[in-house]
């Protein structure tokens, strides 16, 4: 028998229809379960066992085409960069390549993922604000096209190790512009107090350029600015544009240098829940490049090859994950617990940052959401919430519970907390799935075990 609701909580009757936006475009309703490209939810997760993420294939190739035609509809010239940070595997990189699109990796583990996969090293853009020596080596010996120098070390540093082999590497200079984008506070980053970057208002950034023009083995292409992650508000990258086009006139007029490439990073944000409504690709893409283009013109500058680096806006919404309820724990007049076999191993957003996630119980999908529960995970922390009192189909135990939204961001930051093994991913095309990433197995988590 289905569980009651929490008598306390008002039911809003939400339903799966709601969530049109927050699933993956493809998500349908068939005979009482949740369907994603034609596939059966709930036969999956009984075929492939739970914790386990399913992505939607052909949501993430839409989304890179859309920025693709949104922002060359503006501008010939612009690089698609996916930011890999928020889901990267082989399939991922093969992915991104096949779509004309170039990749930006944080890490030397990135890199490593990446070029296994066959990624165009050319089309790679690395960052990090403080990418050790042997990452700096990896990046120049691979032939990394553009490296995204973030403070004054690290420019020296890159500077001799590339000018010893004898190579002119590209270089970006990582601005922070000063803007205060309209987001959590961990994830802004354009801001003055912020650990990345060269600050314009300190005169850092100049001094940074002038000596990017003057060393060896340094090849200064352009500035990269990256304000801030899930931004709903597009007026905080026309003020970032301001002043980063502001800044190039000002290199123009005291270095007589033109900047060949602005990177505006990533950033759009997306649906988690019902009420988010975010910008579109189109309206990002017109804002963006629009107004680089207007700003170079009425300040006489080139107008350069510009870069955009969308991580979250790619994958969030092509993603879900399938629990399987295990437990529920009802708490009279005070909250309804249903635990599910992952959690903050899986999901750490909710615990790091409060983030809102909806939930839905894919055997009941036609069915209204009309309880409220909080998601618990199976950890042991009393933080460990993956989605805290939302609305939910009346839950039994065995129930498939998804969670949308979950393709950015989750299995990219997921632990072995508890030596939980992780999830697997699973990709859904045209009615048919496959494994990309596997789930982890108890020998796993002994493979680094050396006693
Ligand atoms: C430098 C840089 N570029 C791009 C991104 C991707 O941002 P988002 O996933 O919000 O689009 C990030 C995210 O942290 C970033 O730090």
């Amino acid at each position: 028998m289905a569980h009651m609701s929490n008598p306390t909580a008002e039911p809003d009757f939400k339903t799966a229809a709601d969530l049109a936006g927050v699933l993956p475009n493809s998500a349908t309703v068939e005979n009482g379960h949740l369907h994603i490209a034609g596939v059966d939810m709930v036969q999956l997760a009984r075929a492939a066992g739970t914790a386990v993420y399913v992505m939607d294939e052909n949501h993430i190739r839409q989304q890179l085409r859309d920025y693709l035609q949104w922002t060359h509809y503006h501008w010939k010239d612009v690089d698609i960069i996916y930011a890999g940070k928020a889901f990267i595997c082989r399939a991922m990189c093969r992915l991104v390549h096949e779509e004309n699109c170039c990749l930006d990796v944080s890490s030397g583990g990135e890199l490593a993922i990446a070029l296994s996969a066959g990624f165009d090293p050319a089309r790679i853009y690395a960052h990090g604000n403080n990418k050790t020596e042997r990452e700096l080596i990896e990046c120049i010996e691979a032939g990394v096209g553009h490296i995204v120098v973030d403070s004054f070390d690290e420019l020296d540093r890159l500077s001799a190790l590339a000018d010893m082999r004898g190579i002119n590497q590209s270089v970006l200079l990582r601005v922070t512009p000063g803007i205060e984008a309209d987001t959590h506070d961990y994830i802004k980053t354009g801001a003055e107090d912020s650990k990345f970057g060269f600050g314009l208002n300190q005169g850092l950034a100049m001094q940074a350029v002038k000596r990017a023009i003057e060393l060896p083995g340094i090849d200064f292409e352009g500035l990269h600015m990256h304000i801030g992650s899930q931004i709903f508000a597009l007026r905080s990258y026309a003020a970032a544009i301001e002043v980063i086009v502001g800044f190039m006139a000002q290199i123009k007029d005291e270095c007589g240098t033109d900047v060949r490439l602005l990177d505006t990073g990533g950033g759009l944000g997306v649906a988690y829940g019902v009420p988010d409504e975010p910008s579109s690709i189109k309206d990002y893409g017109k804002v963006v490049i629009d107004d680089i283009k207007e700003q170079c013109e009425r300040r006489g500058l080139t107008i350069p090859r510009m870069a955009v680096e969308p991580g979250r806006s790619i994958v969030a919404n092509a993603g879900v994950t399938l629990y399987t309820v295990g437990t529920i724990k009802e708490i009279p007049g005070i909250r309804t617990y249903i635990s599910v076999d992952g959690g903050m191993t899986d999901n750490i957003r909710t615990s790091l940052y409060g983030a809102h996630y909806e939930a839905l119980i894919a055997n009941k999908a036609d069915q209204p959401r009309s309880t409220t529960a909080t998601v618990a995970g199976k950890h042991c922390e009393s933080g460990d919430i993956v989605v805290a009192d939302g609305p939910i189909q009346p839950a039994d135990i065995g129930d498939i519970l998804c969670v949308p939204a979950t393709g950015a961001y989750c299995q990219s930051m997921s632990s072995n907390y508890n030596k939980q093994v992780r999830p697997g991913v699973i990709w859904l095309r045209d009615g048919n799935w496959r494994w990309v990433v596997r789930r982890e197995t108890y020998d796993d988590l002994l493979r680094c075990d050396l006693a």
